[in-house]
């Protein structure tokens, strides 16, 4: 029997997310032995009971509720782990932290900052633990990015670009809504590709350079029409199928930053490159593992672009996995996540991105998609 403190997990939505975010909470003992906590799958909540009920056999989870607001009203659950559509984040939250449950909310926090707002005093008010799972931050290499940030290493930074491509909604058959494509309906996703992918390219960059002050946007909706499965009419598309936007940083460096679902060949292109005065980094999700690194101070004759292969177990995270060489995935960021989550339990220090850094993110997010609108320069 474990003499770990048990965290009883209420998880609301049971697709994609659901599943990584169940896997980190099964996996994290197992890898992370010093945790004080362990999470337990209490209940999952889901429309559908059967449904729900194949999900909680399939990962064990105890029971299944099929309305949110029984599960947030149980004694029984600790903290809500929300992993629906963007629409369902913001009610869920606030009636969480109400019930003085702890709260875990998928990204982005919700469709708007003036809808995430409230999120933010709510858990503040009723001082629970939050946090957003802005999972990218926990891949080794871009945790491995912000401690050679901080170190200085890199000098003054000058240029901060990234790119999130995709090309998944290029076909005109594809609809809009329902389960699924509910990202192709902006009464769902709040935005398209800006609060979907470019959300987890500003939060990284935030992260890593410091706050936006101010952005010039261009979006474009090349499918102007699309089946919406509601109604089975032709209703117009509202969501940004891309994005491109640049901007000032508060420490002075320039931004640039390009997202779209039409970059045909493109899957999950996430990459982001950092110039500085003394050094570069750059890295790409289609080959996690690895970080790029340029020293202006390496001896001339040898000097160029290094590629370093994140294993070793001096580097971050990788202490808890396999041996050096050995590579890890995208579904153990979260399980990073969930036990940067527990650890904070213990040390009582937030885990970030909170719903606080979460918010700022929504407000350049907000001031990306009003610049584009009106053609016009925004201040964050
Ligand atoms: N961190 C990441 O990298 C990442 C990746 C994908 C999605 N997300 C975010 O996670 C959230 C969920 O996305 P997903 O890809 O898992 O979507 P999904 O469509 O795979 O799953 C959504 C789930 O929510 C359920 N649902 C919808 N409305 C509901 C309601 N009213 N009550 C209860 N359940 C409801 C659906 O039945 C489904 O189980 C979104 O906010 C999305 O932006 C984050």
């Amino acid at each position: 029997m474990s003499d770990k403190k048990p965290l009883n997990i209420g998880l609301v939505g049971y697709g994609f997310m659901g599943r990584t975010h169940s896997n980190g909470y099964k996996r994290v003992n197992d890898f992370f032995g010093d945790l004080e906590y362990r999470p337990v799958l209490k209940a999952v909540c889901g429309r559908t009971q059967d449904k729900a009920q194949a999900f909680a056999d399939q990962w064990g989870y105890e029971s299944v509720e099929t309305d949110w607001k029984k599960l947030v009203a149980r004694a029984d659950i600790d903290a809500i782990d929300i992993c629906t559509p963007n629409d369902q984040h913001a009610e869920v939250a606030i009636a969480a932290a109400k019930a003085g449950k702890m709260v875990l909310c998928e990204k982005p926090l919700a469709r708007t900052a003036a809808e995430s707002e409230p999120m933010v005093a709510a858990v503040e008010e009723a001082k629970v633990p939050n946090t957003v799972w802005y999972n990218y931050r926990r891949v080794p290499a871009v945790t491995l990015a912000k401690q050679i940030v901080d170190s200085g290493k890199l000098g003054k930074i000058f240029h901060y670009r990234a790119n999130f491509l995709q090309d998944w909604t290029i076909s005109a058959d594809l609809p809009q809504g329902g389960a699924g494509l509910w990202r192709l309906d902006a009464a769902a996703a709040g935005s398209g590709v800006t609060g979907d992918l470019l959300a987890h390219c500003i939060d990284t960059a935030i992260w890593l350079n410091g706050s936006i002050k101010d952005v010039s946007a261009m979006t474009e909706t090349f499918i102007k029409e699309r089946v919406h499965t509601a109604t089975g009419e032709k209703q117009a598309v509202t969501i940004d199928d891309a994005c491109l936007f640049h901007c000032h940083f508060a420490n002075g460096s320039l931004g640039l930053f390009e997202s779209t679902r039409y970059a045909r060949g493109h899957k999950a292109l996430y990459t982001f490159e950092i110039n500085g005065e003394h050094a570069s980094i750059r890295w790409d999700l289609h080959d996690l593992n690895r970080l790029e690194y340029f020293d202006h101070s390496d001896d001339s004759i040898v000097r160029g672009w290094r590629t370093v292969h994140i294993t070793d177990g001096d580097q971050p995270y990788m202490g808890h996995w396999w041996v050096p060489g050995l590579c890890i995935g995208y579904e153990h960021t979260f399980v990073h996540q969930v036990a940067d989550f527990l650890k904070s339990l213990s040390t009582g220090e937030p885990c970030r991105p909170t719903f606080r850094d979460a918010l700022e993110t929504a407000r350049v997010c907000d001031a990306v998609l009003a610049s584009a609108a009106e053609r016009a320069w925004k201040n964050v």
